[in-house]
């Protein structure tokens, strides 16, 4: 039986998958590294652990924010954001 095959988007980019990948499994199998940025610093961040313990690789779904995207099964159409929470400016 193959999987049924399935198209996401990553800030409008187009990613094919199959049923049953994890977002973060569909980015890794596209050679996407990272698709966020640390609040401090602004450094990059992908899949860490994997397993849904670091929050490395949130995401934002379907206007959901902070979904681990190596949690979340794909759905075809799913349309993903990549997230950057700058830092708050600091008044004194
Ligand atoms: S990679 Fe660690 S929670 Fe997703």
């Amino acid at each position: 039986m193959t999987a049924r095959p399935l198209t996401i988007t990553l800030d409008g980019e187009p990613f094919a998958g199959a049923e049953g990948q994890t977002i973060a499994g569909m980015l890794l199998a596209a050679r996407r590294r990272s698709w966020r940025t640390t609040s401090a610093g602004a450094a990059p961040r992908g899949v860490f652990c994997g397993i849904g313990v670091c929050f490395d690789c949130l995401v934002t779904v379907n206007g959901a924010r902070d979904v681990r995207a190596c949690l979340r099964r794909a759905a075809d159409g799913d349309v993903v954001e990549t997230q950057h929470d700058p830092l708050p400016e600091v008044t004194s």
